[in-house]
């Protein structure tokens, strides 16, 4: 966590009435730095008791406990931080995010690695886990397979749905509510399935790799793209902090799926420059879609 420059003390005294006696109330705040954070203890004291206290120690009381801790909370600096990675990236929500994963540009050349990579077929049944606004769903179905997505933020579903709304309508599309750690399928149901920009955001990517593998029929392929820690610090990603982005190598992204079931486990590191490009990345950007910067995870339900 960033820290408050200073330590600092504010001090709120509150005067009694003329007629009162004893210590006035207070409020004080204190602001401690600590290893890479700040401890701020809000204090009230003195007064009398808060049960049938004058109305105006009962202000500064409330004042401390649903006001001055909450926006205390709320203003620190790594608040911020989750705030807009929430909004942007676990959990979108509100109107930029709408319309940027209608058509995330930056994703699109991992959509182009990815369904280059699964090659669908009419026959095919595709899984995607955190679909967002049904970009990379658009672009399978267009293939003729069939398809069911699930998100954990009802905004992006809401797009995915708008988006999709023919093959919804012609029952080649289920969207589900739901978290990537108990998907809404029966097990066996699915060819392939396919995560794209998830992983950073999954508390416990074994988990839902396990109920990947589980919605999976024998045989069935499954890809993930995601990032590698290379990407820490680059405007897509930031600095690498806790509760921020999950970036992993290759030897852990290998781990989880072994872990959670999966055989002919490999990693590829495409060059998707080119592909970045076509697609129209700004060029300031286009060096993020090289080699050591992406990763395309490949597993098999065996
Ligand atoms: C960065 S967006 C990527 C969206 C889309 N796959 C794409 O590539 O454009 C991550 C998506 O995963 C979803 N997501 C993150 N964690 C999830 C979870 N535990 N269960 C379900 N969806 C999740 C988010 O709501 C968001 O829509």
């Amino acid at each position: 966590m960033e820290r408050w420059d200073p330590p600092y003390e504010a001090r709120v005294i509150w005067k009694p009435g003329a007629a009162r006696t004893g210590r006035p109330p207070r409020l004080s705040i204190r602001c401690r730095g600590e290893g890479s954070g700040t401890t701020i203890l809000v204090e009230h004291s003195g007064g009398t008791s808060l049960r049938g206290a004058p109305r105006e120690e009962q202000e500064l009381g409330w004042l401390a406990t649903e006001v001055v801790a909450p926006l205390l909370l709320a203003i620190a600096p790594a608040r911020l931080a989750e705030w807009a990675d929430d909004r942007g990236g676990r959990r979108p929500s509100g109107p930029s995010s709408r319309a940027l994963y209608k058509e995330p540009i930056y994703h699109l050349p991992g959509f182009h690695a990815i369904l280059e990579g699964l090659a669908l077929r009419k026959d095919d049944l595709l899984l995607e886990v955190g679909c967002g606004g049904g970009a990379l769903l658009k672009r399978a179905l267009a293939t003729g397979c069939t398809a069911a997505a699930v998100d954990h933020s009802a905004e992006m579903l809401a797009v995915a749905s708008q988006q999709n709304a023919r093959a919804l309508a012609a029952g080649h599309l289920q969207l589900r509510y739901g978290d990537a750690t108990a998907l809404p399928f029966p097990g066996e149901r699915f060819t392939c399935a396919v995560m794209s920009g998830v992983l950073p955001w999954l508390p416990d990517p074994v988990s839902a790799f396990r109920e990947v593998f589980r919605t999976l029929r024998p045989g069935g392929r499954f890809v993930a793209w995601t990032s590698t820690p290379k990407m820490y610090g680059t405007p897509a990603v930031g600095p690498k902090r806790r509760g921020g982005a999950r970036l992993y190598d290759d030897r852990a992204l290998t781990r989880f799926a072994r872990k959670a079931g999966f055989s002919d486990i490999r990693v590829d590191h495409p060059d998707l420059r080119p592909v970045a490009r076509a697609v129209r990345v700004p060029r300031s950007a286009r060096f993020l879609f090289g080699p050591e910067y992406g990763v395309l995870l490949w597993a098999r339900r065996g």
